[in-house]
């Protein structure tokens, strides 16, 4: 692979986890002991094709958050490699790591965690922009991006506490797309936000995959989430992948121990997303 923009019908992944193990150390128990480890991933195949919907769903402490920092690009795997168009990130020249970073952007669980309180919304969005580098009219970008997530221009000039949890989460997923990226990494995005405003926010990221061709890994805990959204789902267990298929099919017919029980813990919370899952 050389090129940067492959065509629609390229068959390499735009971002691939092959064979990818990660392990922890953690804190010697005794004085004179060797530090134990912790395997939070073992051998993992995860991939996603351009303009592709992809969940990962799992357990609590399953590996998500972990395969996501690889995703990004910022943990390197103890073993395996992390491929962006075919090529291994951690061993690209300046212009490539430069070309992943930007490609590539997560939004994370908390918005208001992840945007500073002190600084008004126009200049967390411009922030992005100066770290990478890009070279836009800053200003025309914000309202390009505000208007993608369903935001008013005026947005710039406030301060994150003036905004909902639902809003601040499309200002983070704005500030995510300024840089144009062309995939989209969104670990437990609902989770932190009302029931009554998470299907608004799913299907904001459901428009950006179908409108802008936007590769999507949406991360959650909740299968019904990622079954309302993405068109392939990875379930993972205690650091593995133990299963991946079509939303549909994990529902009717789960063959892996922790696919029925996230089956299970769908089918019996009231409310929420479960039941709009399958529609
Ligand atoms: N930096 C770290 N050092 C040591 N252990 C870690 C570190 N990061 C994660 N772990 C451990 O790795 C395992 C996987 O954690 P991870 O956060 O990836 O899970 P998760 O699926 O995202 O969980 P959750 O649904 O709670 O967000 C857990 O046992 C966690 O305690
Ligand atoms: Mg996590």
């Amino acid at each position: 692979m050389t090129s940067d923009a492959p065509s629609p019908e390229d068959p390499t992944p735009i971002i691939e986890a092959r064979n990818v193990s990660q392990e922890y150390r953690l804190p010697r128990t005794k004085l004179i002991s060797r530090r134990p480890t912790l395997d939070a991933l073992i051998d993992i195949d995860f991939h996603a094709m351009e303009g592709e919907a992809v969940g990962l769903v799992g357990e609590s402490g399953s590996g998500k958050s972990t395969l996501t920092r690889i995703l990004v690009g910022e943990e390197r795997p103890n073993a395996g490699v992390m491929n962006f168009h075919g090529k291994d990130v951690w061993d690209a020249n300046r212009a490539g790591r430069i070309a992943f970073r930007r490609a590539v952007q997560v939004v994370l669980q908390n918005p208001r965690a992840s945007l500073d309180p002190r600084m008004k919304v126009g200049a967390s969005l411009v922030e992005p922009l100066r770290s990478l580098g890009v070279q836009v009219d800053h200003e025309r970008r914000m309202y390009e991006v505000l208007d993608q997530v369903g935001m008013s221009k005026e947005a710039v000039h406030k301060y994150p506490h003036e905004f909902s949890g639902g809003q601040l989460q499309r200002i983070a997923i704005a500030r995510a797309l300024m840089p144009a990226p062309k995939v989209l990494l969104a670990d437990e995005p609902v989770s932190a936000l009302d029931v009554s405003i998470q299907a608004q926010v799913l299907n904001l990221l459901k428009d950006l995959v179908a409108e802008l061709g936007l590769t999507l890994v949406l991360i959650a805990h909740d299968l019904s989430v990622v079954a309302y959204t993405t068109s392939r789902v990875a379930v993972m267990s205690a650091g593995r992948i133990v299963e991946t298929g079509a939303p549909a099919d994990l529902f009717t017919t789960p063959k892996a121990e922790a696919t029925k029980l996230l089956v299970d813990a769908v089918l019996t919370v009231e409310g929420g997303l479960a039941g709009q899952a399958l529609a």
